[in-house]
């Protein structure tokens, strides 16, 4: 797509803020597991009585965890419906104004209109619209804006050292709905955002004996910006996508996909720190070096780190995705490592989909 067609230049991923029970251990969890930096937040201290929020960063990677401070707050009951999950996707934009405008006038449903928050910082302009379930998108426009985060929130001073795992960026989010809706937000995302459907998976490709999903990849103008859509396909049994939708209350994101420039370090590390990753029987590594041919990585460590790798046209890339992160078998978190590719491992997905059965069977949940 052009710049021209481009009605809603993003200039890339702001940051994902998740609602969680207790936004102080989550925090921990992220600085100490998965090794990012907190940089900011907000809460008692500073003023704000409602809520409490942490920033972390890696690399790129922006996560906020937020939790509420009063029973009766939308934030306590998103968590009492939803578990601790997903509540905003933050993109960055060049011009919030024009660009809620342009949503507007769209048809986005608006959830907070645009504002222009003021602080000794400067000025940071914001504005969310609904997405789907109860997940929404917020746009950010932030080059006037030099403080830690946001109005409201305060640098927090470093109490020890942060051990990084090699997190660089967000690749993709990945969103669940309900069946029957996946089309509905594919052409939502044309409509709203100006996306363009990258590439599409039909349950032929995307299946085992017993569930079955669909996805269609929505990107932005750039390429910058990847939204995968999932919705349960029929199958014997209860799929994935189904499991999901029934323990968050609704649709939401599934996974969150984070880069890496050399997974093997990365998954080492993540594995030191005690992350539990879907594990594909050995007979994956089989075939893996006929069917994906060379790679410059070490097959052996491949194997012994349980990382699945796949090739199309453009190159190939590496992939490994973790349990959920939470008691509900909902969000989870894939590491990618890209070597050309712009896929999303779909030679990889049988494979996976048989482990993943495999874990929804111990769960009592197929
Ligand atoms: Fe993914």
């Amino acid at each position: 797509m052009s710049s021209a067609e481009d009605f809603l230049p993003i200039r890339g991923w702001d940051h994902i803020e998740f609602y969680v029970g207790n936004a102080k251990q989550a925090a921990h969890f992220y600085e100490k597991v998965f090794g990012f930096t907190p940089t900011a937040f907000q809460g008692l201290p500073t003023g704000t009585r409602d809520r409490s929020s942490y920033l972390l960063s890696q690399g790129n990677v922006r996560f906020v965890v937020t939790s509420a401070l009063t029973p009766d707050h939308e934030i306590a009951r998103h968590c009492a419906l939803h578990g601790d999950g997903v509540r905003t996707i933050a993109l960055e934009v060049a011009d919030c104004a024009a660009a809620m405008t342009e949503v507007r006038q769209r048809g986005a449903t608006i959830i907070e209109p645009f504002q222009a928050l003021e602080d000794k910082h400067g000025v940071l302009k914001t504005g969310v619209i609904k997405y789907a379930g109860d997940t929404r998108i917020k746009l950010v426009e932030r080059q006037h804006y030099r403080g830690p985060f946001a109005p409201g929130y305060e640098q927090i001073a470093l109490r020890g050292e942060v051990k990084p795992t090699g997190l660089a960026a967000v690749d993709h989010i990945v969103t669940n709905v309900h069946l029957g809706e996946m089309n509905y937000w594919v052409d939502w995302f044309r409509r709203i955002l100006g996306f363009s459907q990258l590439c599409h998976f039909t349950d032929d490709d995307i299946s085992t004996e017993y569930s079955a999903l669909m996805s269609k990849v929505m990107e932005n103008g750039s390429g910058k910006i990847k939204l995968p859509i999932n919705e349960p396909a029929e199958g014997k049994k209860k799929s994935q996508i189904d499991e999901y939708l029934e323990w968050y209350n609704g649709p939401g994101v599934q996974h969150i996909a984070m880069n890496t420039k050399d997974i093997c370090t990365t998954v080492r590390e993540l594995r030191a720190r005690d992350i539990d990753f879907l594990r594909v029987p050995d007979t994956y590594y089989d075939e893996l070096e006929s069917r994906v041919g060379k790679i410059d990585e070490d097959m052996d460590e491949i194997k012994e780190l349980g990382i699945l790798v796949d090739r199309d046209e453009d190159g190939y890339l590496l992939q490994i995705f973790t349990a959920p992160m939470q008691d509900r078998p909902t969000l989870f978190y894939e590491v990618i490592e890209r070597h050309g590719s712009r896929g999303f491992g779909v030679g990889n997905f049988k494979a996976l989909f048989v482990a993943l059965e495999r874990e929804q069977e111990r769960r009592g949940n197929l």
